[in-house]
C-alpha cells in the first residue's frame, strides 16, 4: 500500500496535547484498516462530508443490539474499510478494571479487528472500532469467553452506567455500582433485543455531584440524595476558618438558597435545613466539615436526552427521595409502569421525555402512578401541568348541600 499524505490530519498533531491523529498512525503500523480509515478522514475533511455508510444487518447470533454497521462510500478506493462495523461491550459498573484485563481486551481486539477502542463511549460502554462482518462472530466469542457481554445500541435499553460510588467516593449515598449491575441483570432481554420506539438509558450518580451527568444523558435519571440536615463538623468549620478559608464568601454567599449562616466570631457554620436544596456546593468545598445526612436514598428524574424529534432536554424530578437498596422492587416496578406507558404510546423514535413533552406531564403521573408534588416544579406559577379532574373537583351546589 502506497502511503498517503495527510497534511490536514498532520495539523491535529501539534501542540503540547495528545493528539488522536498520532494515535491513528501508530495503529496504522499494524493494521491496514486504520490506513484507509486515515486517508478516508483526510478525504473527508478536504471535502468537508463524511464517508461513512450506516445500514445493512449486523450482528452476532442471538443478539439484536450491540453490534452497529458501518461501510465505506467509497469501497474501492479504501477496500480496508469496505467492512467497518463497531462493537459495544457493556463495561463493569463504574468502570473498574484490572490491568491484566485490560491487556486482554486489547490483544482480543488486534486480533480481531482495527485494534482501536474507546473507554468509553457515551453510553458507557467499551467501544470496539472498526471490523469485518465475518470477525464479528469471533470477536463476540473471544470477549463472550473472558466475560462480557454485549451492550445495548437501537432502540432498546443502553449499557446502564454508573459513577464510581462507594467504592471510592465518600458522598455516594447509595451503592451506584449494586445498582447498575442488578438492573443490567434484571434487563437482559431489554438489552438485547430492541423492541421500543426508541432507546432508553439509565445513568446511576451516587450524589447531587452527578459524575456521569445523568440529569443530562439519561432517560430515567438516578442521582443520589439524603432527606435529613447535611451534617456540619465545627471543629473542622474551624479549621478551615483558621487556615484563611473566605468561608462567608466562597460559601456561604455561593449557596443557591441562602441557606447558611456563617457566624465569624465563633467560627461556626449553620444550616437553615429547610431551605438547603442539596446541591453539593458547601460540601464540595468543605469536604473535611460538611458531609450529607444520614437517611440516603435517591431522587428519580425523568426525560433528559439530546436533541432528537425536540431540543435537548434535562430530566426532571418525578420521585424526590426513594430508599434505594437491594432488590430495588420500588424502582423495578416503577420502571415497569414507565416502559408500559412509553411503549403503548410513545411514536417511532421518540423518547420519554418528548412524549411527556408532548401528552403532559399530568397524564404521565396519572398513568405511573405518582403523586403530584411541590419537588416536581421549577419555579412556582411556571410549571402550570398539573390540573383537578373533572372527578375530583366538588362541584358549587354539591359542597353547599
Ligand atoms: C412596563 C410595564 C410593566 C412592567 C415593567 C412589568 C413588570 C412586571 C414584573 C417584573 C412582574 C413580575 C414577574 C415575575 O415575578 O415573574 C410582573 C408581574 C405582573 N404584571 Fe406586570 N409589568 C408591566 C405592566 C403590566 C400591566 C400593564 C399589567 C396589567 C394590565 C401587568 C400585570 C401583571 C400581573 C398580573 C403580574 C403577575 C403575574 C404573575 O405573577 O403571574 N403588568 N410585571
Ligand atoms: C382563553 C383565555 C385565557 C387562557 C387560556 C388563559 C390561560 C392562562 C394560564 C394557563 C395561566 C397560568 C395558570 C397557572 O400558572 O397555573 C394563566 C394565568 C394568568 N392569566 Fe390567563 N388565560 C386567559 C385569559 C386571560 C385574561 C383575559 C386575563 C386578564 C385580563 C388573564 C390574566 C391572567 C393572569 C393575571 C394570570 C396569572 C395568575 C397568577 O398570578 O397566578 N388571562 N392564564
Ligand atoms: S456523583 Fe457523587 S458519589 Fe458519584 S463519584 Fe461523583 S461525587 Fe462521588
Ligand atoms: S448543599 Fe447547597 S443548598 Fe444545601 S446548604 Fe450547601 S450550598 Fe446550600
Amino acid at each position: 500500500m502506497t502511503e498517503r499524505k495527510t497534511p490536514m490530519l498532520d495539523e491535529l498533531e501539534k501542540g503540547p496535547w495528545p493528539s488522536f491523529v498520532t494515535d491513528l498512525k501508530r495503529a496504522a503500523e499494524k493494521n491496514d484498516s486504520v490506513k484507509d480509515l486515515i486517508a478516508q478522514l483526510e478525504q473527508s475533511y478536504e471535502e468537508k462530508k463524511g464517508h461513512w455508510k450506516h445500514g445493512g444487518i449486523v450482528g452476532v447470533r442471538g443478539y439484536g443490539a450491540g453490534v452497529i454497521g458501518r461501510y465505506s462510500d467509497e469501497p474501492e478506493k479504501y477496500p480496508n474499510i469496505a467492512e467497518f462495523h463497531t462493537l459495544r461491550i457493556n463495561s463493569p459498573a463504574g468502570w473498574f478494571y484490572d490491568t491484566k484485563t485490560l491487556r486482554n481486551v486489547c490483544d482480543m481486539w488486534e486480533e480481531h479487528g482495527s485494534g482501536l477502542l474507546n473507554l468509553h463511549g457515551t453510553t458507557g460502554d467499551i467501544i470496539l472500532l472498526g471490523t469485518k462482518t465475518n470477525e464479528l462472530q469471533p470477536t463476540f466469542d473471544a470477549f463472550s469467553d473472558a466475560g462480557f457481554d454485549l451492550g445495548g445500541s437501537g432502540s432498546g435499553l443502553r449499557s446502564p452506567s454508573a459513577c464510581c460510588g462507594p467504592a471510592r467516593c465518600e458522598w455516594a449515598c447509595y451503592d451506584t455500582l449494586d445498582v447498575c449491575d442488578n438492573l443490567t441483570h434484571e434487563y437482559q432481554d431489554e438489552m438485547h433485543r430492541p423492541m421500543w420506539p426508541y432507546k432508553f438509558k439509565f445513568k446511576f450518580s451516587g450524589c447531587p455531584n452527578d459524575c456521569v451527568a445523568s440529569i443530562a444523558r439519561s432517560d430515567l435519571s438516578v442521582i443520589g440524595t439524603w432527606r435529613d440536615t447535611l451534617r456540619i463538623n465545627q471543629e473542622e468549620i474551624k479549621n478551615y476558618a483558621n487556615s484563611g478559608m473566605d468561608i462567608q464568601g466562597r460559601v456561604c454567599e455561593k449557596c443557591p438558597t441562602k441557606a447558611l449562616t456563617f457566624n465569624s466570631e465563633t467560627k461556626e457554620l449553620f444550616v437553615k435545613a429547610e431551605d438547603c436544596t442539596r446541591c453539593m456546593h458547601c460540601i464540595n468545598v468543605l469536604p473535611k466539615a460538611v458531609r450529607p445526612g444520614k437517611e440516603k436514598g435517591a431522587t428519580l428524574m425523568i426525560g433528559g436526552k439530546s436533541t432528537i424529534l425536540r431540543s435537548a432536554f434535562l430530566s426532571w424530578v418525578i420521585v424526590p427521595f426513594m430508599p434505594l437498596e437491594a432488590p430495588y422492587t420500588e424502582l423495578k416496578d416503577l420502571i415497569a409502569r414507565i416502559w408500559e406507558w412509553w411503549d403503548e404510546h410513545g411514536k417511532t423514535r421518540e423518547r420519554i421525555g418528548e412524549l411527556i413533552y408532548r401528552l403532559g406531564m399530568g397524564n404521565f403521573l396519572r398513568a405511573v402512578d405518582l403523586p403530584p408534588v411541590p419537588q416536581m416544579v421549577k419555579e412556582p406559577r411556571a410549571n402550570p401541568y398539573i390540573f383537578w379532574q373533572a372527578d375530583e373537583v366538588i362541584k358549587a351546589d354539591e359542597a353547599t348541600k
